[in-house]
Parts: C-alpha cells; structure tokens; sequence
C-alpha cells in the first residue's frame, strides 16, 4: 500500500503544476493561482539528507512559494528528525484508509459532481476558517454574502455538496483521483452547521463514489486526532502518518 500512495503522491500534483528536482526531493509549483503545492522526497524511494532540506528551503525563498514538505512516514521515517532539525515544525496527520464494507447508507441531501459549484470553495473557507470540530457562527448569511461575487470553477475533480432543503449547502469535500487511487481533501462543514452528521456524510458520499467509478484504494489525512473520528464514523481507519512540514514560527 505505501508504494502505491508514494506513486499517487507523485503524480497527482503534476498535471497543474510545474516540477523541480532537487538532489532526494522534488518541488511541485503550482502552475496557476490555486492552492499551492510542496516539495516531497523523489519517487521512488527519495532519501532526502538535511542539506537537500535546506536547499529546497532556499529554492522555495527564491521563487516566493511556501517552504512547505509533505511526506508519509511509514515511507521515510528518517525525514521527521532531518526536517525538524532543520527548523520545521511537522503535523503528524492520521492517514486514514477506506474499509469499505464499513461505509454507512448514503445520506438523503448528499450529492456528488463532476462540476465545482461555487459553493464548494465558499463553504470549504469559512469551514477552514473555523478551525476543529466545534460549531461556532458563521454560517448561511456568510456563505451567502460570499457567493454574491463568486463564480463555479472548472474542476478536474469530484465534490460532494450536503444540500440541505432550505437550507443550502452546508458541507463540502473534494475527491482527487490518480490511477485507481482517490485521495478525499477539503472536507468543510459550515461552523453553525456542524455536529449533525454532514462532514461524515459527504466524506461517505464521496468514497462510496470513487468505489463505484473503480477506486481500489480510498484515503485521506486528518487533519488532527479529533478530526479523524468523523472520518471514523464513516468506515476510514488509522493505517498511518502523513507529514505536513512548514516553518517553525
Ligand atoms: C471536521 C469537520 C468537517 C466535521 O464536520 P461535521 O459536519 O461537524 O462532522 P460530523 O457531524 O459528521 O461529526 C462531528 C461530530 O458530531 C457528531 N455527530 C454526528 N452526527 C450527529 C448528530 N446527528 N447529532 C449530534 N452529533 C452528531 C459526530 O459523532 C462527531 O462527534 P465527535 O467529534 O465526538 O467524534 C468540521 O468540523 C470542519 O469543517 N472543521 C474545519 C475544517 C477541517 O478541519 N476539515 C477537516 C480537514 S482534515
């Protein structure tokens, strides 16, 4: 399994992005305005040493690109020291993986599209903004005020929106595929929407998806302890670590 994720990891960046090799890493730069990539160990089998942090650190000053590393664990267990000598500071997210005979029923206003409505980054940044699992306030009349000036965008992966009768949309996830493997991202309920069941429910509509359009392998990061319940809930279990570097403060 770690194999296959090192070779999705690899490949899933490529396509909007612009790729640099630096001695044991390589540097994926987003090649236009979206969410921005980061450096990871050369597939395959990539043994990055502290100089080739340092320099990749460097080269990520220079273009104005964040000095941001991702790696798994299980797969390069010598990076986690290397890195934090280094100066970074590492999340350790629970990877998650899909048991699929453990997915719940589909939930009645959960839908999947193959189209990015301007919701799904809407809802996904005021979910983010509002970081944990804790219901807070933002809620419709933000999201609504939010998507006065925003447009649908052109997508080249699978979303999930809880659409709720008179409600709206009220939770979103993103599912990128490479190959026959789908990585879930982006999952965001609305703070005042939250505790009823929807982040789990769109985490769900999305992975029953990706099985059903041929997925052998369905996984995701958490972004914390606490987070990964949700994904709990919903059939993922605890298989391993993703590393998520960036610069101490
Ligand atoms: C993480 C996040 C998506 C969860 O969304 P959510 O819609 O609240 O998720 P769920 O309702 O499915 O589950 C949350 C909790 O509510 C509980 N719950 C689910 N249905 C419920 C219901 N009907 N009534 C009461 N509680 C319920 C769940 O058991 C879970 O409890 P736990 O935290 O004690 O395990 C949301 O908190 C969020 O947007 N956070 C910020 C963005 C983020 O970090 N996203 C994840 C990145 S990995």
């Amino acid at each position: 399994m770690w194999d296959v994720l090192e070779e999705f990891y690899d490949s899933v960046p490529r396509p909007g992005s612009h790729v640099e090799d630096h001695g044991e890493l390589v540097l994926f730069v987003q090649a236009g305005d979206g969410y921005p990539y980061y450096a990871r160990p050369r597939f395959p089998g990539g043994r990055p040493v502290l100089a080739d942090v340092v320099r990749m650190r460097e080269r990520q000053r220079e273009l104005g690109v964040p000095e941001a590393f991702e790696w798994v664990h299980e797969t390069t267990p010598d990076l986690l020291g290397i890195a934090v000598s280094a100066g970074l500071e590492v999340l350790r997210a629970p990877l998650m993986v899909l048991d699929p005979e453990r997915l719940p029923r589909p939930h009645p206003h959960v839908r999947v599209l193959a189209t990015r409505p301007a919701e799904v980054a809407v809802v996904a940044e005021l979910a983010f903004s509002s970081p944990g699992t804790a219901p807070g306030q933002a809620g419709v009349a933000e999201r609504d005020a939010a998507l006065a000036g925003a447009v649908p965008a052109s997508t080249r992966h699978r979303h999930a929106v809880a659409d709720l009768p008179g409600e709206g949309v009220l939770a979103v996830g993103t599912a990128q595929r490479a190959g026959d493997v789908v990585e879930i991202a982006g999952v965001g309920t609305l703070p005042v929407a939250r505790r009823r069941g929807l982040g789990g429910a769109v985490t769900a509509a999305l992975a029953r998806d990706a099985l059903e359009r041929g997925a052998t392998l369905v996984f995701l990061s958490a972004g914390s302890t606490e987070i990964a319940r949700v994904y709990e809930r919903v059939g993922f279990r605890h298989a391993g670590t993703a590393c998520i570097a960036s610069p101490a403060e």
